[in-house]
């Protein structure tokens, strides 16, 4: 593989789950429940304030705040190909810095001492090659925390319709929503200081308001989501997304897997 992206790794770049305001507001709930999972192994293996602290694939900037409190950096960089998302993140979290970067190409802006990267090698090709570029970018000595989902295991029946249509629409951009597994036991090129995947139950609540936005937007008009269901059944799976997102059922039949992975460059 070459050291930059081809044209075909870029195909697989476009964000499939769009970059409007009620995509960050998505991604920012989805945070308050992730990000204290990222923070313990990053405060865990960074410890000593680094000089600066990247987050790859920042979107709106929920993770990259996250870094910034976790890593405590003198500087913390988000990058990011999406300006309507960067734009979003300048004007919330002004203390830190986000620059508009394909981020499978490199060199990157700086030589982080921190590297951090959720969910966004869920969107891209041949995510392992890309993890080695990101390992080649890490100063001496430097860290990159990897967080990506596995699995998500579930008995209700609309998430299970609701996941295998993302799994469907993120493969038709070449990519793999449930990407984690092909990242563990890998060889980067570098040490292994974590490799594990917790099981995180979730509310069908607080699932179902994850996943009502995409059903309310972007599935609306994309041609993979539109061969699989009809407009009226969309409706219907938005319905009873909306119905469980709104109940006071504090059920939890759904179960994230989460594989991280935490690199040291020697
Ligand atoms: C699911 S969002 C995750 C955002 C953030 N990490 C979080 O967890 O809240 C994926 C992000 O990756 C970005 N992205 C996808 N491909 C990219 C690429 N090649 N270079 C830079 N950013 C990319 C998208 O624009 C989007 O903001």
């Amino acid at each position: 593989m070459t050291e930059n992206p081809t044209d075909r790794e870029r195909q697989g770049t476009k964000y499939t789950f769009g970059t409007g305001p009620e995509a960050a507001s998505r991604l920012g709930e989805i945070s308050k429940f992730f990000n204290p999972l990222a923070q313990a192994p990053i405060e865990e293996v960074v410890v000593d304030p680094p000089a600066v602290a990247v987050d790859l694939g920042c979107g709106p900037g929920f993770t990259t705040d996250m870094l910034s409190r976790s890593a405590r950096p003198g500087e913390t960089w988000g990058l990011d190909r999406s300006p309507a998302f960067l734009a979003l993140a300048r004007e919330r979290f002004p203390h830190c810095r986000f620059i508009e970067h394909d981020v499978t190409t490199v060199p990157f802006p700086s030589r982080p001492d921190v590297m951090y990267a959720r969910f966004v090698l869920s969107h891209l090709l041949e995510p392992v090659e890309i993890v080695r570029r990101w390992v080649g970018q890490l100063a001496v000595g430097g860290v990159l925390v990897v967080e990506e989902v596995e699995a998500v295991e579930t008995d209700v029946e609309v998430f299970r319709r609701y996941l295998s249509t993302n799994e469907i629409l993120v493969a038709s951009q070449g990519a793999r929503l449930f990407v984690g597994a092909e990242l563990a036991g890998r060889d980067y090129g570098a040490r292994v200081v974590l490799d594990d995947c917790p099981a995180l139950p979730v509310a069908d609540s607080q699932a179902a308001t994850w996943f009502l936005p995409n059903t309310q937007t972007i599935w609306r008009e994309n041609a993979c989501v539109l061969e699989r269901w009809s407009p009226r059944e969309i409706e219907e799976i938005s319905n009873a997304l909306s119905e469980l997102a709104n109940s006071d059922d504090r059920r939890s039949r759904t179960v994230w897997k989460m594989r991280r992975i935490v690199l040291r460059r020697d």
